[in-house]
Formats: C-alpha cells, sequence, structure tokens
C-alpha cells in the first residue's frame, strides 16, 4: 500500500460509500450438520467418498460457527466491515429439498441477521453455495429442471423469514457447480458428465429466474437481488491462432456461458461448435432467457487467477491435462512466480480485465460488487503474502474504478479459514486463523492490514 497522506493510494478513486465487507459459506465454517433438524447435502455424500477430499476431510465440524457465530461477528465487527456475505444451507431451511420448512434452521439465520444489525454490519445473503439437499440429488440434482423450481420456492421461504437483509445472492458460481460438480467430478456430487453438466448449468440458471421473479414480487423496500459468477479471464499461452482459439473456447465454458444469458438474453452463438458432440440443448424451454435476463441490481464478481489456455489434441493422453467437456484446451499450469500458497497464480492485471470487459460487453451492466477475492495459503499469521495479494488487488479495483466500471464494494474471502471443498482445511483463506483442534481464532497481520484499510476508507 503506497501512501502518502496515510491513505492506501487506491482508496482515492474507490466511491467514499464503498463497501467493505468480508465472506464465508455456510458448509465451510457452520459444522454442526446434525444439528437442530439439518439434512445431509451432496457435500456431506460427497466427503464420504474416499479420495474426494485430501485427507479425507469434510464439513462435519469446521469452524463450529453454527455455536460460535456470536465471536465471529464480533471479528467482522473489529474489522469495521460495513457489511458481511454469508450463505444460507438449503438442508438446515428445507432439510428434504421441498416441502417442510424446518423452523430452527431457519431461527439460526433470523439470529445470525439480527446479531449482524446489532452490530451495524449490512447482510449479503448468498441462497445457494453449492449444498444442494442430497434428497434432491436423488431425484437428479440440478440435471433436472425440477431442481430449479425447488429452489425458487426454498428462495421465497428464506427470503419471506429473513427480514432485514438487503442484498440477496441467488447463486454463488454456477460455473463450479456445473462444470466442476457434474463434469469434472473433483466437487460434489462427483459425476463425469459432459450432458449432464451442460443441463446444470442451464437449470442452475433457470433456477436463478425463477428465485429472483419471486424475490421481486414480494420485495421489501430497498432489497436488491443479484447473482454471483467466479470470473477468470482466459488467456492465450501464446499468440498462436491454436492457442487464441483455445483460450476463447475456455472463455465461452468458463465466463460467457454464463454472462451472456444474464446480461445479454441470449447463449454465445459458440456452443454448439465448441461442445460438439454433447451439444443437445434440449433442456432449453421458450421463455427460459427472458426468465435467466431479468433485470439485476447488481453482479456479483468473484476473481481469483487468470487462466492460461493452450490448444490440446482431443486424444491428450493425460487425463489430467484434459478438461472433462474435452474442449481441446489445456490449462498451462502456473509457471514461476508469483503464485500464493496454492499455487495459484498472483495477477491482479485479471481483475482490471475482467471488471473492464464486463463493462465493455454489456454497456447495461448492473453495478458490481466483487463479492469474493482473496489469498490461499498455509497456517501462518505473518501472512505478508495475503497483504500484498490483497493490496494489489483493490489497487487494480480502483483502477477499474477510475476507467469507469461502476464497482460498489469489495469482500475478502474469507473472514476465517474454513473448509475449503476439495483441499480440506490445509487450505487456509482467513483473515483469523482457525486453530481446529481448539477452535481458537487468531487474526493474521492481514487482518490488522484490512482493518486499517477499512478505517482509512471510512
Ligand atoms: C470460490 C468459492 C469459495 C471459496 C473460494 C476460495 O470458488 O466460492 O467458497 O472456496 O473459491
Amino acid at each position: 500500500m503506497t501512501a502518502t497522506d496515510g491513505r492506501p493510494a487506491f482508496m482515492g478513486a474507490l466511491p467514499q460509500e464503498f463497501v467493505w465487507g468480508v465472506a464465508t459459506s455456510a458448509y465451510q465454517i457452520e459444522g454442526a450438520v446434525g444439528a437442530d433438524g439439518r439434512a445431509p447435502s451432496i457435500w456431506d455424500a460427497f466427503c464420504r467418498v474416499p479420495g474426494a477430499v485430501a485427507a479425507g476431510e469434510s464439513g462435519e465440524h469446521a469452524c463450529d460457527h453454527y455455536h460460535r457465530w456470536p465471536e465471529d461477528l464480533d471479528l467482522i465487527a473489529g474489522l469495521g466491515a460495513g457489511a458481511y456475505r454469508f450463505s444460507v444451507a438449503w438442508p438446515r431451511v428445507v432439510p428434504g429439498g421441498d416441502g417442510r420448512v424446518n423452523r430452527r434452521g431457519l431461527d439460526f439465520y433470523r439470529r445470525l441477521v439480527d446479531g449482524l444489525r446489532e452490530r451495524g454490519i449490512t447482510p449479503f445473503a448468498t441462497l445457494y453455495h453449492w449444498d444442494l439437499p442430497q434428497a434432491l440429488e436423488d431425484r437428479g440434482g440440478w440435471r433436472v429442471r425440477d431442481t430449479a423450481e425447488r429452489f425458487a420456492d426454498y428462495a421465497a421461504t428464506v427470503h419471506e423469514a429473513l427480514d432485514g437483509v438487503p442484498y440477496w445472492i441467488t447463486l454463488n458460481e454456477p460455473y463450479c457447480s456445473s462444470i466442476t460438480g457434474y463434469a469434472e467430478g473433483r466437487h460434489a456430487p462427483g459425476a463425469r458428465e459432459g450432458h449432464g453438466a451442460l443441463a446444470a448449468a442451464h437449470h442452475l440458471l433457470v433456477g436463478h429466474g425463477l428465485a429472483t421473479a419471486r424475490l421481486r414480487e414480494r420485495a421489501r423496500k430497498g432489497e436488491r437481488i443479484g447473482v454471483t459468477l467466479n470470473m477468470s479471464p482466459a488467456v492465450p499461452a501464446s499468440p498462436s491462432p491454436e492457442d487464441t482459439a483455445a483460450a476463447r473456447r475456455m472463455d465461452l465454458m468458463v465466463n460467457r456461458q454464463f454472462t451472456e444469458p444474464l446480461l445479454a438474453a441470449a447463449y454465445p452463438g459458440d456452443m454448439a461448435e465448441v461442445y460438439g458432440e454433447i451439444s443437445d440443448f434440449s433442456f432449453r424451454r421458450p421463455g427460459d432467457l427472458g426468465l435467466i435476463s431479468a433485470p439485476l441490481d447488481f453482479l456479483g464478481v468473484n476473481y481469483y487467477y487468470p487462466i492460461h489456455a493452450a490448444a490440446a489434441p482431443y486424444d491428450q493422453p493425460d487425463p489430467a491435462l484434459r478438461t472433462a467437456y474435452d474442449i481441446g484446451v489445456r490449462t498451462v499450469p502456473p509457471a514461476g512466480p508469483p503464485v500464493s500458497g496454492l499455487g495459484w497464480r498472483v495477477e491482479p492485471r485479471g481483475l482490471y480485465d475482467t471488471l473492464t470487459g464486463l463493462a465493455a460487453r454489456h454497456p447495461g451492466l448492473p453495478p458490481v460488487f466483487i463479492t469474493e477475492n482473496g489469498y490461499g495459503g498455509g497456517d501462518e499469521l505473518d501472512d505478508t503474502g495475503r497483504i500484498s495479494y490483497l493490496d494489489q488487488h483493490l489497487a487494480a479495483t480502483a483502477d477499474a474504478v477510475a476507467d469507469g466500471v461502476d464497482v460498489r464494494g469489495y469482500f475478502c474471502w474469507s473472514l476465517i479459514d474454513n473448509f475449503e471443498w476439495a483441499r480440506g482445511y490445509a487450505a487456509r483463506f482467513g483473515l483469523v486463523h482457525v486453530d481446529y483442534a481448539t477452535q481458537v481464532r487468531t487474526p493474521k497481520a492481514a487482518y490488522h492490514w484490512y482493518r486499517d484499510v477499512i478505517g482509512a476508507g471510512s
């Protein structure tokens, strides 16, 4: 952070009312998977599959946030953060996926929202952060349209019960829910299907559209509705025409497959060409695009790194180098520093390009919140790598704002170390360290740094 007047240099470009926040998600922190009537989600089931999660770990106990939430909200208040992005666990609220509503599950989120408001922190509630009730997966999961309808019912139930949430996010990262979960099998439900993943991607978007319509009907004054996408610019690994075309295919799969229907009411024209033989889009119905593209009050963008894409022959012998869709792309592994503790490339320019690219491509782009950005490392408390990462990405955000992109806020992933999905607990993203044996929380250097940034911006 460069400072002449004691304020970080990037602060100058950010609007006065910029929202400073932190983010988490239910399955990654709550634990208490059997408490108060919660039923299993696809992640409870996936964690039991041998080899699915590093060290055979699961979210069974996680950070025990379900019981320790007041302490965690105090940590947010200690940062001076104005907002907290959390997710609601569908299997706590509607354990069977549809039908009976579990009041005790809703009560937990009521307490949480009340606790936030008492501390002057604005709640941003995500309705789906990957924890589909297993009962719905048993009926086809996101491969089937019925799940989208059930999601809208569940969304309406939560919305009605939680007064005092001004910002609603329907989905977190539909790319990961569909491609990583149904094609690559690296996430729950662990499926490796081409066409099933395409159907899942579409049904997630339909679920977003149906839920948005239901929330709009009942919206209280001032409530805003949006969706969060993970975005990674696809950069050609070389200037060759082959790698350039490969990057374009990757951009379709990761970004445009979601941004275009949401923001431009159309699926990209190159979908059939890229997906080849699995291009059976019979799951699309008339009217779907209108539903999916209903106006958003804001777009949530999660950004971590860009993807460096090279063309790879379809008969690439090493399965680890193929995408599950087999779109003829190889992701070039990070080469040389700088990389995060997890080996993810540190390229803040990718965030700038994402934000300015969105604004250029979609002139009516709604206001953007960066709903996740953060650094995964080990268990060090003096996390200088994280500080440098956050500093550079806030500078990139400020550059995009200076160049005209309407970015309203930034949420650091994550408040506390937590269950990092298939990587288990070894990958730590928190501003606050968690000792999982004792559940003791210890703020890291980045926590103090972020508190100072927020203080300088307030
Ligand atoms: C994102 C997820 C979030 C967290 C970060 C590191 O893809 O939304 O839950 O795991 O990555």
